[in-house]
């Protein structure tokens, strides 16, 4: 493995006025020109022998058009002392992760892809809750952390959270900017002047971005780095349309796990011994689960805090389709629950698609065809695409050919139990507006 010298990638001024230098195209005695240095002492400075002044740097910032980086850097007491300081906010993902290779392999695809290339890396990683993104892109980013020798930041953008606003990109880009020790009296207020700034920072060094929850492409933009080297992997449980189309994003699309991973993570996480003694009833968990990683993992930590209970009872007890996202649930944390995670999706529905996913749930079969939908919820053929296609793109229906849906298992037990709760209750202006 390559050995990565920190120094290399420090955060001091001289490699950032070098870098910045390069780019404008001017050598060493042209900007010693332009700022009345002398190009020796310019040399000093970008070999961190010696210290900018303030005034040096603003020039500097002045004449290479970089947004006010160079004076924050002076003011961050890096100048002199290379930073050692290399941002590492991964949280930590799932204890075991199982499969998932083909996802990871396009990651890196698109990785050597964009180094060929010298361009920056965007990618998307989008699918319904619950289905692995966060895990997947944790996984992912732990593996090529050395090809990121600057560090990982990461946000939780909370675009799709039942309890709390989606973060600001202005409040964002001022924790990251600290993170990279500019100093808070550099930074400027406008959003767009931030972000200039951010880039300008990242410009030279080879950082992952990690954006997850994101709600739409207008609240990542200001987020990304602009320069090759840089990496930013976003998640989001809508189709990120917006982000492909002005900033040339990738796009990974994470579905169900296949029925051989299902049976890997009941394994990983129940133990083999207990799931190869009833292979069978733990493959019918896995459909009962609609391989969804999420709810897997519930009901193969339901069964490792039971160790006399048989695979085939918990199977029994999800086979009520009223009953099984109760059971899918963990009584100590109620986030931690299938419904919540759909309920975080469902509730930004307008009022006509959530009527229209109610009333799939209440349609005897999983599989339907758009005519079929067109008379179920009552209106025109070309409105019911258009309302399909808003549950497509919030990944709560799935679209398997043309004008074909299929409604996963569990979403369709969903739907039903919305359609059930609310409903029933027409006309009450009181109807249930909590998904727990
Ligand atoms: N490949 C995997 N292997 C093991 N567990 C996984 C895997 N993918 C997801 N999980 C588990 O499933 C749950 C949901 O995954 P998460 O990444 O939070 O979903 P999402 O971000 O799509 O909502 C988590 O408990 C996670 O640990
Ligand atoms: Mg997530």
């Amino acid at each position: 493995m390559q050995q990565v010298n920190l120094d290399d990638h420090t955060l001091s001024f001289g490699a950032a006025l070098r870098h910045h230098r390069r780019q404008q195209g001017l050598s060493l005695r042209q900007l010693a020109g332009l700022v009345a240095y002398s190009p020796g002492w310019l040399s000093r400075i970008e070999n961190g022998m010696s210290t900018p002044t303030m005034q040096l740097a603003r020039l500097c910032d002045r004449e290479l058009a970089t947004d006010g980086v160079l004076a924050a850097l002076a003011g961050s007491g890096l100048a002199t002392r290379p930073g050692r300081l290399r941002p590492a906010q991964l949280p930590a993902g799932p204890a075991q992760f199982v499969g998932r290779e083909h996802d990871l392999r396009a990651l890196d695809a698109l990785l050597a892809h964009s180094t060929q290339t010298h361009s920056p890396l965007t990618v998307s990683i989008d699918g319904p809750p619950g289905v692995g993104k966060t895990a997947l892109m944790i996984r992912w980013a732990n593996q090529v952390s050395a090809a990121f020798p600057d560090g990982v930041l990461y946000r939780d953008l909370r675009g799709h959270s039942a309890d709390a606003e989606p973060m600001r990109p202005t409040d964002v880009l001022a924790d990251f900017l600290a993170a990279l020790q500019i100093c808070a009296p550099a930074v400027p207020a406008d959003v767009e002047q931030r972000a200039a700034m951010f880039r300008s920072v990242l410009a030279g060094r080879r950082m992952l971005v990690i954006l997850d929850n994101a709600a739409d492409s207008r609240q990542v933009a200001p987020l990304l780095p602009g320069t090759a080297g840089c990496a930013a992997v976003v998640t989001s449980r809508r189709r990120l349309t917006g982000l492909a189309v002005r900033a040339g994003a990738a796009k990974v699309s994470l579905g169900p796990m296949s029925p051989e991973e299902s049976f890997a993570l009941l394994c990983a996480v129940v133990g083999p011994e207990r799931i190869l003694a009833e292979p069978d009833a733990a493959r019918d968990l896995g459909w009962r689960c609609a391989y969804l990683p999420l709810a897997l993992r519930i009901a193969a930590e339901q069964l490792a805090t039971r160790p006399h209970r048989s695979v085939a009872l918990l199977v029994g007890e999800l086979a009520d389709d009223g009953d099984r996202l109760n059971v899918l649930s963990d009584g100590d944390d109620p986030n931690l629950a299938v419904r919540s995670a759909f309920w975080g999706s469902y509730r930004e529905l307008d009022a006509e698609a959530s009527r229209a996913f109610r009333l799939l749930g209440l349609y005897p079969s999983n599989r339907i065809q758009a005519s079929v939908a067109a008379a179920l919820i009552e209106r025109p053929l070309a409105h019911t695409r258009r309302l399909l296609e808003s549950l497509v793109s919030v990944h709560l229906l799935e679209e398997t050919g043309p004008d074909r849906y299929r409604l996963a298992n569990l979403l369709r037990a969903y739907a039903a139990e919305r359609a059930d709760a609310e409903d029933a209750r027409v006309g009450d202006n009181d109807a249930a507006t909590s998904g727990r």
